[in-house]
Parts: structure tokens; sequence; C-alpha cells
């Protein structure tokens, strides 16, 4: 398994890593979640010896990760760089041979995941030809057709619609139950939350929270209730201890509590307010800002 230990980073005055480890084990996908600025690029960059640590060690199963290791693990980097003047099945064919693979199986990888990622009529097309989505396509083609041990993708979802999200996420989770570790970052909390199970949550160069994404939720005292309501008079909510208001839109209203509430309770004092209730943990973004807040 890939396992990050205790990376510290400066940049000048800019301490970029402060201590960050996280593992990654084969068949499972993390995220690597955090605000901008965090620390993620830094850290998947650290894996590919694209920068250099001031200390810590990357190893796979106990060994440092050189550059033949390398050549068994894939990268989706945030700066999609591809030859903008060759085709796209020329780019994918050539990644493959990069990554050690002969020109014929590289060729037929190539048509492959052509396919999978829904581009095989643009398999001629050159890149620059090609809209930004469809280049972040071949991009994930790149990263995947050595079927690697490892795959890296740093900010894959971003600028991605909710289905086109979702196919992503599907595909990867696809990968990791064949047996590949995959780690993917995001600096959107609410957008993967759904779509991983497991993720580390960086800040300022450190891991500062990590696991399962229900077990973290689950673990805040705070909860939040999602209320349909006929009525636009929220008045009621002062009646509940410790609530406010957060969201209001289409009939429902969204009440943050600071502790978990018997939910009969909250349907008696929300009377005929309040129809429907449906009681949540709050979202990985609140569970966040709680850290974040306190450190
Ligand atoms: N090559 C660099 N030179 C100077 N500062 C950098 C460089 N790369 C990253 N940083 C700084 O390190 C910090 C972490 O950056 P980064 O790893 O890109 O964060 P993230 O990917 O989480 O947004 C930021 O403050 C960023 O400005
Ligand atoms: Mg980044």
């Amino acid at each position: 398994m890939l396992r990050i230990d205790e990376l510290h980073k400066r940049f000048g005055d800019v301490v970029a890593l402060d201590g960050c480890s996280v593992e990654v084990a084969p068949g499972t996908m993390l995220g690597l979640l955090g605000p901008n600025g965090a620390g993620k690029t830094t850290t998947m960059r650290a894996i590919f010896g694209l920068v250099r640590v001031d200390s810590g060690t990357v190893t796979w199963d106990g060994t440092p990760v050189d550059i033949h290791r390398r050549r068994r693990f894939g990268f989706m980097p945030e700066e999609r760089g591809l030859y903008p003047k060759m085709t796209v099945h020329w780019q994918l064919t050539h990644l493959g041979k990069l990554h050690g693979m002969s020109h014929a199986e590289a060729s037929a990888a190539a048509n492959e995941w052509l396919e999978i990622v829904g581009l095989s009529d643009r398999r001629d097309a050159k890149a620059s030809e090609l809209s930004h989505g469809n280049q972040q396509r071949v991009q994930l083609g790149a990263a995947l057709l050595h079927n690697p041990e490892l795959v890296v993708l740093d900010e894959p979802f971003s600028g991605l619609d909710p289905i086109a999200s979702e196919t992503l996420a599907n595909l990867l989770l696809e990968r990791a139950r064949a047996g590949t570790a995959v780690i993917f970052s995001s600096h959107q909390l609410d957008v993967v939350e759904d779509l991983c199970e497991d993720v580390a949550i960086i800040n300022r160069g450190r891991v500062v929270l990590e696991g399962r994404v229900t077990a973290l939720r689950a673990a805040s005292s705070r909860r939040y209730v999602d209320v349909t309501s006929p009525s636009s008079d929220d008045a009621w909510v002062a009646g509940l201890p410790g609530a406010r208001v957060v969201q209001r839109a289409n009939g429902r209203l969204r009440v943050a509590l600071d502790e978990p509430m018997d939910i009969a309770e909250i349907a008696r004092i929300a009377g005929a307010d309040a129809t429907q209730f449906v009681v949540e943990p709050p979202p990985l973004s609140e569970i966040f800002r709680e850290v974040a807040n306190d450190a």
C-alpha cells in the first residue's frame, strides 16, 4: 500500500506541508479533501517526485517509491498537459509506452480506454480540438490505461457537472474494486462526500481528520433537521433549544441543532407548521469548519 509519512515542505516562508501523513491501501479509494492552499497538490506531486520535500517519506509496501515504481502508478495532474497538436489516440499510446507497454499493447489499451471514456469517435482528433471536458476524459484515460496499482487524481471532479461527476466516481470505484489504490483530491467537500467512503481532510499542510465519511459525520453531536413546511412561519424554531435556521428554499427549512433532540419533541414544538422531518448529521464541510475553528 501507499504510505505517505510526515511530509514537510516549505516554499520560502510558506509552509505547504507540515507533517502530512496519509495511507491508501489497494482496493480502496481515498478522497484527500481540504480548502485551497491546504497542501493537496504538493502531497500528490511528492508521490511522483515532482516536488522535493524537506523531510518525510513516500513508500509502497514499505519500499521508498522510485522511478521504477512510479511507472506502475498513474497520475492525473491538476494542470492537464496534453500535446495540443497530436491526436488523442497517439497521446494515449505514447503515454502507455512511457509506462512500459509495447506499442501494440499501448495502442490496444488506448482504443479500449477511448471506448470507456466515450471518445471512440474522437480517436483521430487533435487534443486542441476537444472541449475542456473531453480533454479531461483523455487525461483520465492516460492515468488509467496501463492498469496502474495506484492512481492519483488532482481535482478530477472540478468543472464536471453532477452527471459527469457520478460517472467518474463510479469509474474510480470500479477501479478500486478491481484492486487499484485510488486517491483523488477535492476542495469541494460537499460535492464528494456522497462519492467516497474514506476521506482524509487536510488543512494547513496536515491531516486534521480522517476516516469513514459516515463515521466522521455521525461523531458530531450536532444535527441538521430538514423540515417540510406548508407555512412560511418559522417562529417556532426559536422554541427549540440551540437551534437556528440555516437554509430556506422550496417549502423546506433546514435547521441546525447544537445537540441531538428527540424528533417527537421537535414535531410537538413545530405543530402544524411542519409536516415532515429528516434528521441528519452535519455535512463534511461543517465538520471541517468545526475542526478548523478549534485549531
Ligand atoms: N511551487 C510553489 N512555489 C511557492 N509556493 C507554492 C508552490 N506550490 C505550492 N505552494 C504553496 O503551498 C501551499 C499549498 O499549495 P497546494 O499544495 O497547491 O495546495 P492545494 O492543492 O491544497 O490547493 C499554498 O500556500 C501554495 O501557495
Ligand atoms: Mg491543488
